[in-house]
């Protein structure tokens, strides 16, 4: 298995023996030091940074190491997608962005819905590891973790000689207080609703009846598909063979951009399809996506 995981492609869940997560990997230098340290064990990063996931790629390949997997991907959508519950022997969480301003605490890592979701896959007895050196997210995180009801807490300010990372190497430098927050499941977490998406096995095309001038009609337009569910499309180009537009579809907080084609079938017949040079995650809001368009070029 390759270090990258695609995970719009791979078959899911992943079954990874002795696995371990660390959300936000930045430079690397924790989940490596974890992997060699831990040859027995399987380290996988999630990362919304392309650069940090090809930092890791070149370094997991230099140092030759088997144990680290990565991906790019919110983390929240990495564990809804990619882990069973129960699969996950620990996970790390190193300086994460603690989102300071309280209009936007709601895009902490710590939410109590994504909390719900780290712990859902979390193994009972594993445990959630957060440093940190902002203490009002430390306790901001401390009482989402109070409110699933399902661990033991402790806090601990450390004493680091060693600093594990980036960020930790430049919070002692700046003489900062450095926090350690360790939420040890002992059972169910309370439920908490959070966003889904639903995955489909394949998209089908789309066979749709409307005179060519029909698709200008397409360009720049919003649908709202369902609670929380928007496709926009933006510009269109016309082809000997037909059209294509480029499309974004928001399905609770998941995005993806992608292009839709439309190929000339007969006179006035159209098949359209999402254009094999996008790269999707397939859902039902997806196939949803092309139905609607169809539905506008016939309106
Ligand atoms: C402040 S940096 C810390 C990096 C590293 N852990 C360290 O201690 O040096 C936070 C990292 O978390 C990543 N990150 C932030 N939100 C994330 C999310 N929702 N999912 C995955 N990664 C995220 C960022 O891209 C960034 O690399």
């Amino acid at each position: 298995m390759l270090c990258y995981v695609n995970y719009k492609r791979v078959k899911k869940p992943l079954r990874i023996p002795n696995l371990e997560v660390e959300i936000g990997f930045g430079r690397g230098d924790f989940i490596v030091k974890l992997a060699k340290e831990n040859p027995e064990k399987n380290f996988f990063g999630i990362e919304l940074s392309q650069v940090s996931v090809e930092k890791l790629m070149r370094r997991v390949q230099r140092e030759g190491l088997k144990n680290v997997f990565c991906t790019r991907i919110d983390a929240y959508w990495g564990f809804y997608l990619l882990f069973e519950d129960e699969s996950v022997f620990n996970i790390y969480m190193n300086y994460p962005d603690p989102w300071f301003k309280k209009r936007h605490h709601k895009r902490r890592l710590t939410t109590p819905e994504r909390l719900y979701v780290f712990t859902k896959r979390l193994k009972t007895g594993g445990r959630i590891e957060i440093r940190s050196d902002d203490y009002d997210f430390i306790r901001f995180s401390e009482e989402s973790a109070s409110f699933l009801g399902c661990f033991d807490i402790s806090l601990e300010e450390l004493s680091v000689r060693e600093p594990l990372t980036k960020y930790e190497e430049k919070w002692l430098r700046e003489g900062r207080k450095l926090y350690r927050l360790i939420l040890l499941k002992r059972g169910e977490p309370r439920f908490v609703p959070h966003p889904t998406i639903r995955e489909v096995e394949a998209l089908f095309p789309e066979k749709v009846k409307a005179k060519r001038n029909k698709f200008g009609e397409l360009e720049n337009r919003e649908f709202k598909l369902g609670q929380s569910v928007y496709l926009k499309t933006f510009k269109l180009w016309e082809r000997e063979e037909g059209f294509l537009i480029e499309c974004l579809l928001t399905e609770s907080g998941y995005y993806q951009k992608f292009f839709v084609q439309a190929k000339r079938k007969g006179e006035d017949e159209w098949v359209l399809d999402v254009s094999p040079y996008s790269e999707v995650l397939k859902t039902e809001n997806l196939q949803r996506a092309i139905r609607e368009l169809g539905k506008a070029l016939q309106a």
